[in-house]
Order: C-alpha cells, then structure tokens, then sequence
C-alpha cells in the first residue's frame, strides 16, 4: 500500500517536473511570427533529424528552466525550422541548430559554445540595457573585476554618444558596453578630452581617436579581444570577423620543456611591447596542441611552432626558421607585413577542391572509426554526401567520389568548409548580426569555421 501510494507521488512528481520543462521551453509554430512581438525570445531553430540538434536539447532545457527561475523577462523556445521553413528563412535560419535571440525587429545570433552558461550569458547580455551605467567608483571596480575587456563611454550626450549607441546595438553579441563619469574611472586614467570612448585591457586603457583608428565599430571590433589570447577554435571563428593576422604559438600547454615555455612568452611579451606597431594588424596567441590548426591547415605542424593565420584570405605564414627570440618573432612579422614571407593556402579555387577531398577523406576515416554505416546516419550528412560516399566506399573508387562531392557542396552554393560531417552544422554566416530579416552579404569566413569537438 505504501509502496504503491509512494510510486503514485513519484509518477506525480515526475509528471510536474516534466510540465514545468515543457513549459520553460516553448515549442513555436506558425502562429510564433504574430505572436512574438511584444516580448523578447531566445529560439532555438532546429531539425529533427540533426544530431547536434539533439544533442543541445537537453542544453536547451536546461536554459529554459534556468531562465524562468531567475526571472528572465526573455522567453525561451524552439522552432522545428524544417516543419515552419518559410518563418525560419524569414529569421535567417541557414543551418541547424541555429541560437537567435529575438527582441523588437533585431535578431541576434549566437555563435557561442553550446553551454547553459555560455547561452544564457548570452541571452542576459542581449536583452539588457544597450549601455550599462556606473553610477559609482565601486561599481566600476567590480566590473572591471568581472570584465577581461570593458568599453566605456564618457561624457555627457553627444554625437559620439549617439555612435557608442548605435555601434553598441550591433555588437552587444560579442560584449558588454558601459558607460561612466569622469570622477567614477580610477586615478591613472587621464583623458585628453571628453567625451571619450576608452577601454580598459591587459592592464592598461587605451582611449579612442576617431582621427587615428577609423571609424567606432571597426575599432570596438579590433579591441573587443585581449591582447592576448588563448585561442581555441571559437576564438578564432570570431577573430574573422576583426580582419587581423592571428598570430598563434602552438604549443602543448601541459609539456614544460622550454622550447614551449619560451615560445609563448616570445608572443606574450611581442603583443605587449609592440602593441603600438602591431596590434592594429595583429592578434596574438597560443593553442594547446596541432589537432585543430592542421585540420584547419590541411598541413602537418610540429609543435612547437608559430604560424599567422589572414582571416581575411585565409592565407597562412610559417617561419622559415625556428623562433628563439623576440627579435626573430619580430622579423618575421616584419617580413610578412613586407612581403618578403611566403605565404601558403588561401580561399582559391585550388584550396577549396583540396579541403573538399582533406573533409571527405577525414570524413571517411572518423566513419570507419567509430561504426561503420551506423556512422553516415549519425553524423547526419545531407543525404547527397551520403549517397555518393557510400557509393564512393562500394566501389572503393575515392577519385570519382570526391569529384562529385565537389559539385554538391558547390551546389549549395556556399562553399561551406567545414570539418567531418558538421555540414548540417552550418552557422549563420552573417556578418552583421543585426540584420535581422534580409539574409544580407554574407561573408565568408571559411578558414574560421569552427570546428566540433
Ligand atoms: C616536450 O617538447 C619537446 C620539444 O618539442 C619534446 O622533445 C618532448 O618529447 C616533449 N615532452 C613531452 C612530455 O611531451
Ligand atoms: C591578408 O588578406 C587580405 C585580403 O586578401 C590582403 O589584402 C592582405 O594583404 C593580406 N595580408 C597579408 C599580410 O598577406
């Protein structure tokens, strides 16, 4: 009897807390595009059959019922984008699982790592206030304590003001933007005039002319990282979107031989005494391991090494010997900036044939890896790929395979490099966050697609 009445709770129990995720979590639909207008959203547009998807559900549960709990006007929901395409494509929805946060006419995408913590910082960064005040000197210190990169606006109203406003609306998805009066910025800090965009980094602050650094939303866009960086695959996808040279030191961070040691501290310290000759072209780094950039690469590093990465063009810079000084790291910048260096890669036609066939063969190995067949449908190929790798394996012909594979991908119409099997991974390739229902220029950051785990 007990024992009965007790499962009876339990069932109950488990049916409420069912009820309160169903609800934390909005499944949307046609109606979504009427409805939506007066309140702020976080969907997640998705596919049933993609397993990235499927993977952030639970992520997204999560998200949903920590959001309603702390009391977040944001509402959270997801959207079957192949069942509701025409709404889906109005928002933008290239690939799966697409993250937007969806406030008034603005639609802001998320290109974070897939985390609760991570998305939900997101979502509370985006729906807040533009510009955050701080009132007080105390307030100041806690946020910069809080913020490895802080960009304050001070002054009074202005036109630049307007800008700082206006600049902030678009790149809030990357960082928070404040703004203070005089009195409130620590001691050593001295203006030369008001009003003033400044923002506080690696120690230091460094104040925005608009006379020497162009226009305010491409310097936010140069200084929203460190100087320097620990740069991992989402680093690096971001940093397409700033233009600048990476220049990284790929080390393995665990081993303490003093060919990595002193590698990292050659760029550390580069990136910091040259800031003035460099920073506006470069930005500086380190990755733990060779695993991501020589899948990036399609070349085979050894670590210790350094190489610059153009985000533009996707071109990339080796030394021709190694680097044991700083003086070597600066003249080798040197000789790229000049010309003198050769550089490798690129986004032609060449390249994109050569990471076509590098995907399709790493594709093949990871599927043989883990389980075979099983593999195709889990790793979620659009069908086509599927089709003519299987046909590809069957016939053990790799040259006709990889051909054909060439035209679907072009087919798409993208150029969509990415690694093994992540073609349903596509992110919004929107540069321009804040377009919300034109697809826009797209841009093309093909050597900074992120890669998956
Ligand atoms: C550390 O790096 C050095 C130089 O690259 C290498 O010879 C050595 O085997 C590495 N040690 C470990 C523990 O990986
Ligand atoms: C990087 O790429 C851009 C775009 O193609 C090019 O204009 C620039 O010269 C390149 N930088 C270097 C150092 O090669």
């Amino acid at each position: 009897m007990a024992a009965a009445g007790r499962r009876l709770l339990w069932a109950a129990v488990s049916a409420l807390v069912l009820a309160s995720e169903a609800a934390a979590v909005a499944e949307l639909d046609d109606s979504f595009k009427e409805n939506r207008k007066d309140d702020i959203w976080l969907v997640d547009f998705y596919a049933p059959w993609c397993g990235h998807c499927k993977k952030l559900e639970p992520v997204w549960n999560e998200v949903g019922i920590e959001m309603k709990n702390m009391g977040s006007p944001v509402k959270v929901g997801k959207m079957d984008a192949t069942s509701y395409s025409s709404i889906a494509s109005e928002f933008g929805v290239r690939g799966y699982p697409t993250i937007k946060l969806l406030k008034g006419d603005l639609a802001y995408n998320y290109r974070g790592p897939r985390t609760k913590d991570d998305i939900i910082e997101f979502a509370n960064r985006v729906a807040g206030p533009l510009i955050r005040p701080l009132p007080s000197q105390l307030m100041f210190e806690h946020v910069q304590r809080r913020h490895r990169v802080l960009f304050v606006y001070v002054g009074g109203e202005s036109p630049l003001k307007e800008k700082y406003i206006e600049v902030a609306s678009e790149l809030i998805v990357y960082t928070y933007f404040f703004s203070a009066s005089e009195d409130v910025l620590p001691e050593y800090v001295t203006l030369p005039e008001l009003p003033a965009v400044v923002v506080f980094k690696d120690g230091t602050y460094f104040v925005y002319d608009e006379y020497e650094d162009g226009d305010l939303s491409s310097w936010i866009n140069r200084e929203r990282f460190q100087g320097y960086l620990n740069v991992d695959g989402f680093t690096l996808y971001e940093l397409g979107d700033t233009g600048k040279l990476v220049a990284i030191a790929v080390i393995d961070d665990k081993n303490s031989s003093v060919e990595h040691t002193r590698l990292k501290s050659i760029i550390q310290e580069v990136a910091k005494e040259y800031r003035d000759h460099f920073h506006r072209d470069f930005q500086f780094g380190h990755m733990d391991g060779n695993d991501y950039i020589n899948s990036l690469l399609m070349d085979e590093l050894t670590i210790p090494t350094v190489v610059v990465l153009n985000t533009s063009n996707q071109q990339y810079f080796l030394p021709d010997r190694p680097i044991e000084s700083i003086e070597d790291m600066v003249q080798f910048i040197n000789d790229i900036l000049d010309g003198t260096a050769e550089a490798q890669g690129g986004d032609g036609i060449l390249q994109r044939i050569k990471r076509i066939i590098y995907d399709a063969k790493s594709t093949v190995v990871s599927v043989f890896k883990s389980s075979p067949l099983l593999g195709c449908f889990l790793f979620g190929l659009p069908l086509g790929v599927i089709s003519i790798m299987c046909y590809g394996i069957c016939t053990a012909d790799t040259d006709g395979g990889t051909e054909e594979t060439v035209a679907t991908k072009k087919e798409t119409g993208d150029g969509e490099l990415t690694d093994e099997g992540s073609e349903e991974e596509q992110e919004e390739e929107n540069k321009d966050t804040s377009v919300a229902l034109s697809d826009g220029e797209q841009k093309q950051k093909n050597v900074l697609d992120k890669k998956k785990d």
